[in-house]
């Protein structure tokens, strides 16, 4: 079989594992990767074992050997690059979010039904095995009615005033920080598992430091030196450390969603709690080989990940046998396999696509709006 053909944008944090992920398929050979200067490129080709390094990803785009292209870049560029992708023939991968605002996002899922190509989104949370047992056990009923959901998503790379990324920028970033960058995944999971929308929210907004310190150099630069106050600027931060947003759902649910980036010893835990007629659920990122299950007659249960275990379409969403742990990287793994063997014409098992970028485009902004107006606004 043909095998793919893959350029990946941005090689900072992600993009190494989108190229660890597509190499993992056996459905593709990464042949590209583009970076902001061409010295980068090359540095970052060398590292990853990648043939070509191109210094203008318009030059990666305009490849005719490249089949599907990863966009793992600062969130301002997705719209315009996926765009550009797209015109140029190209499948794309794009990270989350999709674009800056809703309006762009319809653009290109409008875009996307056009070109005739696979739009799909790396939104890889809900490809955890036991995300998607929970998927399967609320599709045969065994959580009975849902009533309340309940979660967060919390981390501590942004405990401190000197931590700093382009994240905080809304210029880069966008309009909300903490639910655009990290609830985006929550939504995504949960919608999913549960098969129910929230219909509705009421957000409160925190922002705990006020300024930041921005290293006046690339961080790299400052390695092994201890940096004084000089090496600093004080940067007015306008996005959310924080927020917590009540929700209710399409079959009249409950719920409550709490975000925090300055959450000390949290280092990147997307929990959820759901709660059913006929018993519950809790899922633990930081812990994803193990599912909680609690029951009012009888024991808790804990089940682990294991292929023996898992029902239906949960299955096919582990590569190891239990007891031998798969985690984050398994879930980009998972999520680009089944976009290739969408493309590649294989089957379409699901994968989350433009349309649900946009989803969570429009559940940001109602979000960001109600803390705003500091009210319950509908969907
Ligand atoms: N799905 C996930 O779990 C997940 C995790 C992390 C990040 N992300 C998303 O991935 C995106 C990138 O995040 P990151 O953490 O990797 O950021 P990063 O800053 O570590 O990496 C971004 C890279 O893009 C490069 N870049 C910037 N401008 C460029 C240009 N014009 N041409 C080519 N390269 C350019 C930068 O040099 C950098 O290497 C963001 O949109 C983020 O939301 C998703």
């Amino acid at each position: 079989m043909k095998k793919l053909r893959t350029g990946v944008i941005g090689t900072g944090f992600i993009g190494p594992v989108h190229v660890e992920a597509v190499r993992r398929t056996g459905l593709a050979e990464v042949v590209a990767v583009s970076e902001i200067s061409q010295p980068r490129a090359e540095a970052k080709a060398e590292e990853l074992g990648i043939p070509k390094a191109y210094g203008d990803y318009r030059d990666l785009l305009a490849d005719p050997e490249i089949d599907v292209v990863h966009i793992c870049l600062p969130n301002n560029m997705h719209f315009s690059v996926a765009k550009e992708a797209m015109a140029m023939g190209k499948h794309v991968v794009c990270e989350k979010p999709l674009a800056m605002n809703v309006e762009e996002g319809k653009q290109l899922v409008e875009l996307a039904a056009k070109s005739g190509k696979v739009c799909a989104m790396h939104l890889n949370c809900r490809a955890y095995p036991l995300v998607q047992q929970v998927h399967e056990m609320v599709k045969n009923g065994e959580l009975g009615e849902i009533f309340a959901v309940n979660g967060s998503y919390q981390q501590d790379w942004l405990f401190k005033e000197t931590d700093y990324s382009w994240r905080l920028e809304p210029e880069y970033s966008g309009e909300s920080r903490a639910i655009a960058d990290i609830g985006t995944h929550w939504f995504d999971a949960v919608e999913y598992v549960t098969g129910i929308r929230v219909t509705e929210v009421c957000s409160d907004f925190a922002t705990f430091y006020k300024t930041r310190k921005k290293p006046l150099k690339p961080v790299e630069t400052y390695s092994g030196k201890i940096l004084t106050p000089e090496d600093y600027a004080d940067v007015e931060i306008n996005t959310e450390d924080y927020a917590t947003v009540l929700l209710k759902f399409s079959n009249g649910a409950h719920g409550s969603f709490t975000v925090n980036q300055v959450a000390a010893g949290r280092k990147n835990r997307m929990y959820f709690e759901i709660y059913g007629s006929k018993c519950s659920v809790v899922f633990d990122s930081e812990k994803p080989c193990e599912l909680w299950i609690g029951n009012r007659d009888g024991n808790n249960q804990i089940m682990m990940k294991d292929p023996s275990l898992l029902t239906g379409i949960a299955r096919g969403y582990d590569s190891y046998p239990g007891g031998h742990n798969e985690g984050f990287a398994d879930t980009s793994k998972q999520t680009i396999l089944r976009i290739y063997q969408h493309i590649l014409g294989i089957e379409n098992s699901g994968h989350p696509t433009f349309a649900d970028g946009l989803r969570e485009l429009e559940l940001c902004d109602i979000i960001v709006r109600s803390a705003r107006e500091e009210r319950w606004l509908k969907l």
